[in-house]
């Protein structure tokens, strides 16, 4: 016996053969001009219309065993998307570009999901003079409806909206392979290298709110890319090159001078950056020497090169710790890395004669870009812009990335808009072949909805924040007098993940575009769309099984032997929303709008209410307390849930605990 994958794999191969040389010959039967008065034509359209069945047969049952057999989950809006395209063009032949709208329906009368497209075929009909009522399109689409495994009927509602129903048993067995072979990307079409630039703090300065929903975020986008099977280099562009290290450097020699030998203890770099600065602006002498500084750091002399490792190295220390608690994964390549880069590119602009010289700067102009890059600054030092351009060449070329995502607040936007076009401009990518984009987001604002600030109006240190959410968190836990129930480390355990949870959630869950208010009493908020309300749902749901006292392996093995019904209304809500989850993975890879996944996750929890509230997964004697009868195939669907939930977790980055 072969493998019943491969086994497969060969039967849907050679059905696809099938298919192909049937299309062919029912192609080269669709001209019968000159067959009128044959007595071949009648046997033709005989041997057509068989022909044209057992296609349909074969497509159907091709469908089909895509459908049941492969360990993907289907986004079945795109499905439904491919079935109703085939029908909308079949409809409308006048039309190049048919619009395809299908979306989810919310409310169960009007069918799972709906098309949309009758009404605006008929403006675009109605464009091209043709008159046409948008009712009989829609009447038009669901008569070309191709077979197919996943509808079950169809209705015209209104001007020409089609609601779509689907098939229960089709639902049900996704939701089988759903359980059996644990919550998989779809499909993937083609595997991309993803590089993400996220995080990116710069050395010897505070990482700020915005650098924190810069590692949010990045983190979160990362771990998409990932989960859907993308090749991801996460980067971290520090600030670490530049002017300031002159003063840094000339700072450090005068305060430890034997750095050399041993390590300086600057624990507050930032406190050390401000007096460097302060000595910078105000003695001419250091100002000069901290410019004969930059030169000999840039010349690489070795120990201007240990003075600026150790300054890093600080830093580094402190970065590290925010990305420890946040579990951030990321590679640190800041702008010195491009060093020698950033000349070649200086070079390449100039040779292209792509470089302007203006007051002693040499600037390169876009067309169309409201401001130019400076690549040279009038003292030779490259620039912000420089590195940039040597960063997105060398990603481009050398980490040969099909996608490039920088994400900053959008205050850079300007900035990426402008190095994107001259990267276009001098033909290192073509858009329609190399996605680059800028996920920008909004400022983090206080409660106040002014900048977020502490009290006495400096910036918050992010370690701070992070222990005040801790403590928050703590005492939440024992306001719900939960230390009495958790052992310590149970404790310690879920204060970390509602804390670190509901931080991150906070920021995910807006629309990254707009700005957001920053609020512990929120966040924590265990009613409404927050990780303290997902976290606490996620381990009660889990929690179900293990309080009727049903085991992993009876539920792997029920999976298999046990059908999903979803007889009952909120049965039926609950499948479809579960199976959602790949269009919503789909949609945030489109436009990187994290919060959809937010707003998923927190829909199915309370569909998910919805449903214990109605249908009884254990039944138990109302006076033992016994549990008298296990309704499994409902077990099955809190599993399913339970499934969901964790993976969206994971790609928020999110840690469920066993019990809080
Ligand atoms: N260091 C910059 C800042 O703090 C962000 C760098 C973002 N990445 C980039 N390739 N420019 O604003």
């Amino acid at each position: 016996m072969g493998d019943p994958v491969t086994d497969y794999t060969a039967r849907l191969q050679q059905q696809e053969r099938e298919i192909q040389s049937l299309s062919a010959e029912i192609e080269s039967l669709k001209n019968p001009q000159d067959l009128s008065s044959s007595p071949r034509l009648d046997e033709l359209r005989e041997e057509n219309a068989k022909l044209k069945y057992r296609l349909n047969i074969l497509k159907r049952s091709l469908q089909e065993e895509r459908t049941y057999c492969s360990k993907s989950m289907m986004n079945i809006n795109q499905r439904l998307q491919e079935v109703f395209g085939e029908a909308i063009r079949a409809s409308c032949p006048e039309l190049d570009n048919p619009p395809l709208a299908v979306t989810p329906n919310q409310q169960a009368k009007f069918g799972d999901y709906q098309c949309n497209s009758a009404m605006a075929m008929a403006q675009m009909l109605k464009a091209k003079g043709i008159k046409v009522n948008p009712r009989e399109i829609a009447e038009k689409i669901v008569q070309n409806l191709p077979d197919n495994e996943l509808t079950q009927k169809t209705e015209i509602a209104g001007p020409g909206f089609i609601n779509i129903h689907l098939k229960r048993s089709f639902v049900s067995k996704l939701l089988s392979n759903l359980l059996i072979n644990g919550v998989q990307p779809p499909p993937l079409a083609s595997k991309k290298r993803v590089v993400v630039d996220f995080s990116s703090p710069n050395i010897a300065k505070e990482m700020h709110v915005g650098h924190l929903r810069s590692t949010i975020i990045g983190e979160s986008m990362s771990r998409l890319f990932e989960f859907l099977g993308h090749d991801v280099l996460r980067l971290n562009h520090v600030g670490d090159w530049g002017t300031q290290f002159g003063m840094l450097i000339a700072h450090l020699q005068d305060k430890f001078p034997d750095y050399l030998t041993v390590s300086p203890p600057i624990s507050d770099l930032q406190a050390f950056y401000k007096e460097s600065k302060k000595r910078f602006d105000e003695e001419e002498d250091f100002k000069k020497r901290a410019y004969q500084c930059v030169v000999r750091l840039q010349s690489k002399e070795p120990d201007f090169i240990k003075a600026w490792n150790l300054i890093c190295d600080v830093s580094r220390r402190e970065f590290q710790k925010v990305y420890d608690c946040l579990d951030i994964q990321i590679i640190e390549r800041g702008e010195s890395f491009y060093q020698e880069m950033m000349t070649e590119v200086v070079k390449e602009f100039e040779e292209k004669g792509l470089l302007q010289l203006d007051e002693g700067r040499k600037v390169v102009f876009v067309p169309g870009q409201p401001i130019p890059l400076t690549v040279v600054k009038s003292d030779g030092g490259y620039t912000y812009d420089t590195s940039d351009l040597a960063a997105i060449r060398q990603r481009i070329f050398d980490e040969k990335a099909d996608v490039i995502i920088y994400v900053t607040d959008s205050g850079q936007g300007t900035h990426f808009q402008v190095v994107f076009a001259a990267a276009q401009m001098i033909g290192w990518y073509d858009p329609q072949v190399t996605r680059v984009e800028h996920a920008g987001f909004g400022v983090v604002l206080g409660e106040d909805k002014k900048k977020f600030k502490t009290r006495s109006g400096d910036t918050v240190r992010l370690m701070d924040l992070l222990e005040e959410g801790l403590k928050r968190s703590m005492d939440k836990l024992k306001e719900k007098e939960r230390d009495k129930v958790l052992s310590q480390e149970e404790l310690i355990k879920a204060q970390r993940s509602v804390a670190f949870g509901c931080i991150k959630y906070a920021d995910l869950s807006h629309n990254r575009i707009n700005d957001y208010v920053f609020s512990f009493d929120k966040m924590l908020d265990d009613r409404g769309n927050t990780a303290a309300y997902l976290l606490y749902a996620f381990t009660r749901i889990r929690s179900i099984a293990r309080l009727a006292n049903i085991d992993e392996a009876t539920l792997r093995k029920a999976a298999e032997t046990t059908e999903v019904i979803l007889d009952h209304d909120k049965e039926w809500k609950l499948g479809k929303c579960i199976l959602r989850f790949p269009e919503i993975l789909q949609k945030i890879l489109d436009d990187l709008l994290l919060h959809t996944l937010c707003d998923y996750l927190y829909e199915l929890a309370t569909t998910f209410t919805e449903f214990y509230d109605s249908c009884y997964c254990v039944e138990k004697d109302r006076q033992t307390g016994e549990v008298v009868k296990v309704n499994m195939w409902r077990m099955l669907l809190c599993e399913a849930t339970a499934a969901v939930m964790a993976k969206g977790f994971d790609i928020l980055g999110i840690n469920p605990v066993q019990r809080m």
